[in-house]
């Protein structure tokens, strides 16, 4: 085994080979039962003497890390493992703000028998092939460029195709000068509260509202309001005075699916002017449409540079990607991209090229209309189940796009969904996003679970609510 064993600048050198040993053993780095290089290895390696080496691991076995078998070697024992570690109880410690913060989702969970878990889209019909191909391509054809730093604003051919799409499916009208592309929509919050708000400014967010984006601003020590969503969308009047951002889910409400009205968005970009304020919003999964003409976006209604348009390739293509964007006013455009080139510089190029030459070639919107079938029969088969099934329970809620559906219910849906989840099914509660008023319902995501695993799906659950559970 090759110990990693670093004696630059050190004078003791016998306590250095005991330090950085003791440390790997009680780390785990060395395992319980692994031999130890013979001493004369080790000190022909570290240019000492066999004596520093024996010294250090003599003290090693007195303390019980080790123990020697004739003829065999050096060993670590098998109580060493069990020892606690070390708590660093006056250690270095992050910023309070971060205790707040909950750990990320764990990423490897397995995947239950009905996940109706939302915001996921179906992975089992991601373009395998083609992407394969376009990524090889890239690959093959030596373009150093693509292997060298990249644009902190993002591949310029991406970024146009970007634009396109932006113009096309959603009537955001933008220059490729505007569109920064971004590590997925999560960025973009982070992005604009570096180059907007201090800390100890005050932001807003929809309540309930999509958790990540308020824990962002809440980590920066921004201060965050809660604010309500009624059925047309945020309640503007409810937005405290000296709030400088709001984070807002027009086309789709998060989690609620419901789209924010005409008159709705129209106050909010009025009071945007009056308080000085940006709007991000975030149209996360709105290329999925299934009834109805869509309501024009914040940005295209906006004529005063108030909005930063989000969008995502999570939805449309893989989470996994981390690859989404940005459209923002031409002001705040290059600080966004110094913000970007300070935080990690830039999205990686042979992605950014790969996905450029699928939207440039078509397989993209292609992908798009095969995928929105597929998402429009889950959708209509949930309504209908649950229109059928839980007309006792649940009033399902208006949402004619995206990846979810919710429905209100008359009492704290959260022992249901903890009972689901022990029978195999994962959903969510609408109280689980809620912040400071108490919302009862369910959480339908329909990327996840195939058609016909609905039915069963909702059968299972509807039995848990007849049992009691509810
Ligand atoms: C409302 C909303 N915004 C943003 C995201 C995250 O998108 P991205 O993966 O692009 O960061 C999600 C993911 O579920 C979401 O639901």
């Amino acid at each position: 085994m090759e110990i990693h064993i670093d004696l630059t600048g050190t004078r003791g050198h016998r306590a250095a080979i005991y330090r950085q040993l003791r440390a790997a053993i009680l780390d785990g780095r060395i395992r319980p039962g692994e031999a130890l290089p013979p001493t004369r290895e080790l000190a022909q390696r570290l240019a000492v003497s066999r004596t520093t080496v024996s010294a250090a691991y003599d003290r090693l076995t007195a303390e019980g890390f080790l123990t020697g078998r004739v003829g065999a070697g050096t060993f670590v024992t098998a109580s060493a493992a069990a020892r606690p570690e070390p708590s660093h109880v006056s250690g270095v410690r992050p910023l309070p703000e971060w205790d707040a913060v909950p750990p990320p989702p764990a990423p490897f969970a397995p995947a239950p028998e009905f996940d109706f878990r939302p915001g996921v889209p179906d992975l089992t019909r991601f373009p395998f092939d083609t992407w394969r191909r376009l990524v090889t391509q890239r690959l093959r054809a030596g373009q150093a460029d693509l292997m060298t730093y990249g644009d902190p604003q993002g591949h310029a051919a991406l970024r146009a195709e970007i634009a396109r799409h932006a113009g096309v499916s959603r009537d955001v009208r933008a220059s490729a000068a505007r569109v920064v592309v971004t590590a997925g929509a999560q960025q973009t919050t982070d992005l604009v509260a570096r180059v907007l708000l201090r800390h100890g400014d005050l932001a807003a967010v929809e309540d309930p509202g999509y958790p990540p984006p308020r824990l962002v601003l809440e980590a920066r020590g921004v201060r965050v309001a809660p604010v309500p969503v009624d059925a047309e969308g945020i309640v503007v009047g409810a937005i405290p005075a000296g709030t400088r951002l709001v984070y807002v889910t027009p086309s789709h409400q998060y989690p609620l699916g419901l789209s924010m009205s005409l008159a709705r968005r129209l106050e909010l970009l009025d009071w945007a002017e009056r308080a000085d304020a940006v709007l991000v919003e975030d149209d996360y999964d709105t290329e999925f449409r299934y009834t109805g003409r869509p309501l024009e976006p914040l940005h295209s209604l906006d004529s005063r540079g108030r909005v930063v348009y989000v969008g995502s390739f999570s939805k449309v293509l893989s989470p996994a990607l981390r690859l989404g964007f940005l459209v923002a006013p031409p002001s705040l455009v290059p600080a966004l991209v110094k913000a970007r080139y300070l935080t990690d510089w830039h999205a990686p190029n042979v992605e950014q090229a790969a996905l450029a030459a699928f939207m440039a070639e078509g397989g993209f919107a292609r992908h798009i209309r095969r995928m929105r079938k597929v998402y429009r029969e889950r959708h209509e088969l949930l309504s209908a189940v649950l229109a059928r099934d839980f007309a006792d329970f649940l009033t399902p809620l208006p949402s004619t796009a995206g990846l979810h559906l919710s429905a209100a219910a008359g009492t704290d849906t959260r022992p249901l969904v903890r009972a689901a989840r022990r029978h195999g099914i994962r959903l969510y509660a609408l109280g689980d996003f809620a912040v400071a008023g108490p919302r009862h319902g369910l959480v339908f995501g329909y990327g996840a679970v195939a058609a016909e695993r609905i039915e069963p799906g909702l059968a299972r659950l509807r039995a848990l609510v007849d049992g009691g559970t509810a």
